[in-house]
Parts: structure tokens; sequence; C-alpha cells
């Protein structure tokens, strides 16, 4: 990685405040190697069988190594499919998006299976072996060349090799191992667009470039206007570099293509939120007069270049919606001999953020419950504003522990899993604490924060203490339930980490 991307990398991670679900944040990483809990193996209604060494998904059987990591409750997530719901907030704003992209065009790809190789998921779109998305704290592996897909690019390669349409659109559960708070679970959705043109159907780069121009003009129109701020060239040399196989023009029309499309998704989905808000009576006609702002920022992902992010000015801050850029040619060359000839632009975006803001939604873990009282508040076609039905009391407890001292780097951590936080010998790796909590506590656990930490000025020893707030969506808690939930990490946490509880 070049010193320049790096920069990229980490000012565009320090400007966000909420963790983004896309490849662009440089992440410490970890040496823990970390023992699943195989206790507990699907039951009858399960989709998955943890058998001594091997999985079985789906009917289909994978054996273990050692990099399985995917925990029981993750694979219980599986058969949800929350975006082919047509009445779940999550299949509710799929809907919006798709009606953004005529089908003639786009094909749809809505129940792509989410086990998928590492070459699908990291090779085929030219992530380097170092990449911190690769590492077994940030990815669910079922073994070592098998993963739980982490995002819908992981089809870009053999939908640009199957489809035949000049565009698609997939949706699709995805899966991260990630910290705990209100807007991150482990599992959410994506929808990953694309659209390609090829040279050989016209007679000059000229041709092709106008082409695509005129093209823009049968992007649906939309009801909302926004205003976009677009302050950075199109490219740059440094930063945000044109591809060797593209000149300037061909560039700069597929981008215009891509950031029109994409500013009227925006414009629809934004537009039906502020309806929406209006409608509850919780915005005023003097803020409803403004129009949408919108601003593209230039960004970075292996498998595009130029790449951008694009954010929305919401709720008096800007809010991160998705990330998008020009194709990397040797992403469709490399799928099939007939995409050589082939350029165009791809975005991914996350629904559960942009769900929670369209439908009021204060915590990511609703979109999971079963409750009639969440799934009945919402309709197919239909934007509103959720009422809450009930805040049950939160319940915190922490836990504070001394942290390892370091040895060797721990067996299946490769080249691809990387260096932890080292802080006076001792590493650790934050989402491994997070993975245990929530493999324990499951959606009763609300958040969970670092409060303290320190260094023993003699022993140079480091100490964390971390907050655990336990709150049900559905029911007042047991403090006994709690303490019980409590013991059980903190057993956790001093065997499977090997930190000291204080
Ligand atoms: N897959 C990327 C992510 O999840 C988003 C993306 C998709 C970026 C397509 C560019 C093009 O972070």
């Amino acid at each position: 990685m070049s010193a320049t991307m790096r920069r990229t990398l980490l000012s565009s991670a320090a400007r966000l405040q909420i963790r983004t679900p896309v490849y662009t944040s440089l992440k410490s990483r970890p040496l823990f190697r970390i023992t699943v809990r195989y206790s507990s193996t699907g039951s009858s209604d399960e989709c998955f069988k943890i058998n001594p060494d091997s999985i079985t998904i789906f009917d289909k059987s994978y054996p273990s190594d050692t990099w399985t990591n995917v925990p029981p409750q993750i694979l219980s997530a599986l058969p949800r499919k929350l975006h082919l719901q047509p009445s779940h907030p999550i299949g509710i704003l799929r809907t919006i998006v798709e009606s953004r992209f005529p089908s003639s065009t786009y094909a749809r790809h809505n129940t792509l299976p989410a086990i998928v190789s590492t070459a699908q998921n990291f090779d085929s779109l030219g992530f380097p072996m170092d990449h911190p998305g690769r590492s077994k704290t940030d990815t669910y592996y079922v073994n070592e060349k098998t993963v739980l897909r982490t995002h819908t690019s992981a089809h870009q390669a053999d939908m640009f090799r199957e489809e035949e349409k000049p565009g698609f659109l997939i949706s699709a559960d995805v899966y991260r191992r990630d910290a705990i708070d209100r807007s991150h679970y482990p599992v959410f959705h994506q929808m990953e667009g694309a659209r390609v043109w090829d040279r050989k159907a016209y007679a000059s780069s000229e041709e092709l470039v106008a082409a695509i121009t005129e093209d823009i003009n049968n992007i649906p129109p939309t009801t909302f206007s926004v205003t976009v701020e677009d302050p950075n060239p199109p490219h740059h040399a440094e930063r945000n570099p044109l591809q060797p196989t593209h000149s300037a023009p061909e560039a700069e029309a597929v981008a215009a293509h891509l950031k029109r499309t994409l500013e009227g998704v925006v414009a629809e989905v934004f537009g039906r939120a502020r309806q929406a808000k209006i409608e509850a009576g919780l915005l005023t006609p003097s803020t409803t007069e403004e129009p949408l702002k919108i601003r593209w920022i230039e960004a970075y992902f292996p498998f595009t270049s130029p790449s951008w992010e694009l954010e929305v000015w919401w709720d008096g801050q800007w809010l991160e919606l998705l990330g998008c850029g020009v194709v990397q040619h040797p992403v469709l060359s490399s799928a099939s001999p007939s995409c050589e000839s082939k350029l165009g632009w791809a975005f991914g975006l996350g629904l559960e953020r942009i769900a929670m803001v369209l439908f009021g939604i204060p915590d990511i873990r609703l979109f999971w419950t079963r409750d009639a009282r969440f799934l009945e508040q919402f309709g197919e076609g239909r934007v509103c504003w959720f009422n809450p039905y009930s805040k049950y009391p939160p319940c915190y407890k922490d836990v504070a522990f001394w942290l390892p001292q370091a040895t060797e780097p721990a067996a299946g951590v490769s080249a691809a899993g990387g260096l932890g936080e080292m802080q006076n010998g001792q590493v650790f790796h934050e989402n491994d604490l997070m993975e245990i909590v929530r493999g324990i506590g499951g959606d009763l656990v609300e958040d969970v924060q670092l409060i303290d930490e320190f260094t023993h000025p003699k022993t140079k020893k480091s100490s964390k203490c971390y907050r655990i707030n336990y709150r049900s969506m559905d029911r007042s808690l047991t403090n006994e339930e709690v303490d019980n939930i409590q013991e059980k990490v903190r057993q956790a946490l001093e065997k499977e980490m090997k930190v000291t509880l204080r």
C-alpha cells in the first residue's frame, strides 16, 4: 500500500464518527486466536450442524480447520433474509432502491448464497494479502478458503462473467465481526449495483463517451430535489487516479453516469424519509423547505479507481451512505475474456443505517426481533415513522482485566492476520472481546464500551475496563439473569483471551 493511500484511509477513518460499513478504514489487528465455543449445535430447525471436524450448512459440508471462527448464533442468521421480506423495513428499503433501476437494464439477484470463497470475497477484487478485511478478527471463516461474505462485492466478478444485461443489482445479507452498539450488528444487508459498457459496440472512444453521456438522460427523474457538493476533480493522479486502460473522457463519463444514478437513489430515499417525518409531525415547515444536501468525498477501494463515498446531511450531521467507483479493469478482465473490452461503475450501500434513518428505528437489533409490536408497524411499499413500544431499563455491568503478556503470534493468524494493538508487549483485539460478549449475551447486549484503560507504572502491565449495557428489546431483565450472563462473560474472557480479571 502506498503512503498516499494509507494517508487517505486514515484521514477518511478519522473523519467518521461511526465506523463505516465500507472497507476504507485501517484497523488495528489482533494476535489472539479465539477458540470458538462449539458447545451448541444446530437444533432441528437450524440450517447448520457443527460436527467435530466439519460444519454442515444448508446440507453442504465444509471441513473445519484452524481458520474456522463462525459461531452458531451467526449461522442462525443465515435463513432470516430480512431483505426478502416485503413488509420488513429492510425489504421496503430494498424495493425503493430497486425502483430507481429499470429491470430491463439491471438484472436482480437477491438470493445469492452467503457462503463464498476467499477468492470471490477478496482475490477477485484485488484485495492485497495483508488487507485488514482478510483478518480472522474481522471476518467469519467457515474454513481457510471459505467465508461468510463480508460484502456484496463478493459477487461482482461472477456477475460480470455471467450476467447478460449491462447492469445488475444484488441485495444480500453480509457478515462482519465488529463492535457492539446501537448501529453495529455482525450481520447486516447491502445492495450492490453495477453498470458496464462494451467498447466493442462502439466505433471509437468518442462514440462510447457520447453513448454513456447520452444514457444519463435515461435515469428516471425524481420528485425530490437535492443540492450536490462535489468539490474534488473527477480524478487525481495521486489521491484518486485514472486507470491506465481509461482515457480521461471515458472515466469522466462513467463517473458522471454513476454519480447521477446514485444522486437519484438518495433523493428518492431521503425525500421519502422527510415526508415520513413530516407526517409524523417531527419536521417543521421551515426546515422542510431546504433542499436535501449531499456531498461526494474521495475514497479508496481495492476494486475501483477513481472511488468515492456519498454522504447526506441529515439531522445536523453528515451521514455516510455508500462507496462506489469506476471498476478496476483487472476485476473485469480476470472475470472473463469477454469482459476484457468492458468498462463501467459499481457501488455498494448498507441498508441498515439508511433504514434506521428512514423509519426512525433507534437500535439496529430491532431489525432482528420477531416481536409483532415491531413487525406490524410496517407495510409493503410504505415508509412510516417507527413508534417505540417501550424501552425497558438498562443494566450496566463492568468487567476489568489485565492484558496478558505477548508471546509468539498464535498459529492460524498468518500473513493475513497482521498485528494487533501492542501495549508494552501485550496484544489485544477488541473484536474478539465483542464476539465473546455477543456469543454469551446475544441480543440482550445493547452496547459495549471501553470506559477505562491504564498502564501500571511499575509492572508496565495494562488494564482495560469495559462496560456492558444489557437491555432486552422485548422485556425487563432480572438482575439475577444478567449477573448470570456477566459471570459467564468473565469466565470466557479469562479462558479464551487469557486476561487476568481484576
Ligand atoms: N464493497 C464495498 C464495501 O462493502 C463497497 C463498494 C462496492 C465500493 C462497490 C465500491 C464499489 O465496503
